[in-house]
């Protein structure tokens, strides 16, 4: 008997191809993001599901599948939606999509810094506002790089990538996280592993990328950002809930920070009244990975993943326990 493929997404084609070939796909018609009762309806019977952050991927995810689930493979570097632990307890393999977003969101992060660093949004809203303007001194002025300090949370594939642009736009890096860097890295990047307290209170931009877990959520609260120099930037491109994010309004909102570039938010789709209403803020709809290059490798990635699985072989980025 073929393979039952559940893809809870429409995925590229190159993709959909590689699952066809090795299994029986079923797609959602017309793709959209599946309530919990209709995911697990869907699932059932599935040896493979191709998933996306959208997906609570729980015990009673896996149960609803049935037993002859093997692999669940997230189409993300994020899985914080999925409860490994209880899959892992039914011999079910997680798998995730990392390194191949890696520049892409780099990419975004840089963006973003430099939105807002240099005021883009708010030069963008005053002349599609149609307000009068014209060259001047003094105009819309912004906050240089060039040997300020980053401070980034969480020096792994996505935040080195970051380092490095960071590099070259002259900043000095601190960083902090679980472990430290290798020392190779440290050297390339002349990167200093700080404790967090001390990279709040040196930086003159944080950037986030340390995963979302239960000692990740609300790390940057409203004493953290307190901590932070008035002129300080905050980014995340990571998952909104490592902010806590009413107390960011109110920090932007009351200069204890200088600004915020953010591509997640803690309540995705909602974003907080308050930033809407704020100039020091860049946003974007979680565009991190958002290329057509890049959604394709995470997908053919996932999908190698899942069939890897399916014929009995070691899948090519496991989650491990
Ligand atoms: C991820 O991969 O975790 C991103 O947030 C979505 O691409």
């Amino acid at each position: 008997m073929r393979p039952r493929i559940v893809a809870t997404r429409r995925i590229a084609e190159d993709a959909m191809a590689l699952l066809r070939e090795s299994g029986d796909v079923w797609v959602p018609e017309p793709d959209r993001p599946l309530p919990t009762e209709e995911l697990h309806t869907a699932v059932k019977g599935a040896d493979a599901v191709v998933s996306t952050l959208h997906d609570r991927v729980d015990g009673a995810f896996a149960d609803a599948a049935g037993p002859q689930l093997k692999v669940v493979s997230t189409v993300a570097v994020g899985y914080d939606n999925i409860d490994v632990a209880a899959l892992h307890a039914r011999d079910v393999v997680v798998t995730n999509t990392p390194g191949v977003l890696t520049d892409a969101t780099a990419d975004l992060t840089f963006g973003l810094l430099l939105s807002v660093t240099r005021r883009l949004g708010e030069g963008e809203r005053l002349l599609r506002a149609r307000e009068p303007w014209r060259f001047d001194l003094g105009f819309l002025l912004g906050t240089g790089l060039q040997g300020k300090t980053l401070g980034i949370v969480g020096l792994g594939q996505i935040g080195t990538a970051v380092a490095r642009r960071a590099r070259a736009f002259g900043m000095r890096i601190v960083y902090t996280g679980r472990r430290r860097a290798e020392t190779s890295v440290e050297r390339e990047l002349d990167a200093r592993y700080v404790p967090l307290d001390e990279l709040l209170c040196s930086s003159d931009v944080v950037s986030l990328h340390c995963p979302l877990t239960p000692q990740t959520r609300h790390l940057i609260d409203a004493g953290a950002l307190a901590a932070m120099k008035p002129t300080a930037f905050l980014i995340n491109t990571t998952r909104g809930p490592v902010v806590d994010e009413a107390a960011l309004a109110g920090a932007l909102g009351s200069g204890v920070i200088a600004g915020a570039g953010l591509d997640v938010f803690e309540r995705e789709p909602d974003v907080h009244p308050a930033l809407l209403e704020l100039d020091n803020v860049a946003l974007a709809p979680h565009l991190g990975s958002a290329t057509t290059e890049t959604r394709t490798a995470m997908a053919v990635l996932a999908a190698r993943n899942a069939v890897a699985v399916l014929r009995g072989e070691e899948p090519p980025t496991p989650v491990r326990s």
